[in-house]
């Protein structure tokens, strides 16, 4: 049975859908959220993927703002495109294939639970936005729904400030209605997405691949690694890929319950995730990722962008 990814297309969330795909799975749809860009930028990006890499599954344009608040996107450490040093053009006979307009996922999503014969599991890589939008307005078709396996939060602290994590600051209302409606979440963390790194030399396989996007893929993860090291890290942490393995093969993660939610008020702590693993003081709503096979998650991922880049 297919699955469908919810993601803000960045180059993470592009290593992580080619993770995916390299596992085997079927991708039913992508849906697009605001994050790492504004909508626009992301809807140039998946149109620009999937030229480039030849993925056929439909792609539906969701929400362009969180349920509250203002609109935060990550380009100061991204750059324009939300692809650090490269970014993917679009050519110009496919802008009329750029994915619809605003709001077009959400009945796309919604036809998708209704079809399901068994429960449906997600991957979502952006702000909880898309998701929450599905739970207000369907709930009954939250029953449907398996698994979703989520980027986001920090179990000690954030990365887009010092609380909060990136996916759960752009929208913490949308992460709160999430959690609160007990859908069934695993969460794929930050502190343990900071496990998986990737440091310079890890291009090198990818660049000598040899096939036509090699030196494509190879560049991009070369600019993201380039976040970290231009900031005096020697690696960078392979977020959106880490949770796609924690999808693909869950037998390389020890999951843990846990009672999470998401602070929405605090002026400090806005987006933050407390997470509660104490049986005695909270009724369990979620999982989270405590730990992994490290080596073989991050071979994982780098065999699959080595594969794609050694295709003729
Ligand atoms: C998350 O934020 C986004 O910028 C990345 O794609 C990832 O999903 C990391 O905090
Ligand atoms: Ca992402």
């Amino acid at each position: 049975m297919g699955v469908w990814i919810d993601t803000d297309l960045g180059f993470d969330d592009i290593a992580a859908i080619l993770t995916v795909l390299d596992a085997g799975l079927t991708v039913d749809g992508l849906s697009l959220v605001f994050g790492n860009t504004p909508l626009e930028q992301v809807r140039r990006n998946a149109a620009g993927a999937a030229s480039v890499f030849g993925w056929q599954m439909p792609i539906h344009a969701g929400r362009a703002r969180p349920v509250m608040g203002v609109l935060e996107t990550a380009e100061r450490i991204l750059g324009q495109t939300g692809i650090p040093t490269i970014g993917l053009t679009v050519p110009q006979d496919k802008l009329a294939d750029l994915p619809g307009p605003e709001g077009d996922a959400f009945l796309a999503l919604c036809a998708w639970l209704e079809s399901a014969p068994e429960p449906r599991r997600i991957l979502a890589l952006g702000p909880l936005t898309n998701i929450a939008a599905l739970a207000l307005a369907r709930p009954d078709l939250t029953e449907n729904i398996g698994e979703i396996v989520w980027m986001g939060g920090g179990l000690t602290k954030g990365n887009h400030t010092a609380s909060a994590e990136f996916n759960a600051f752009a929208d913490p209302e949308a992460a709160a209605i999430v959690f609160a409606q007990n859908l069934p979440v695993k969460m794929i963390d930050l502190d343990f997405c900071r496990q998986i790194l990737a440091s310079p030399e890890d291009t090198v396989p990818i660049r000598e691949a040899g096939g036509r996007n090699a030196a494509l893929i190879a560049d991009m993860l070369d600019g993201f690694i380039g976040i970290a090291t231009s900031r005096g890290r020697p690696a960078m942490a392979l977020y959106d890929p880490a949770a796609a393995v924690a999808f693909v093969r869950p037998d390389l993660v020890r999951f843990e319950p846990a009672h999470i939610a998401v602070e929405t008020a605090g002026s400090l702590t806005r987006g933050r995730t407390v997470v509660e693993t104490r049986a005695t003081h909270a009724r369990f709503n979620a999982a989270y990722a405590a730990s992994c096979d490290t080596d073989a998650v991050k071979a994982l991922i780098l065999g699959a962008l080595e594969r794609e880049a050694a295709k003729p």
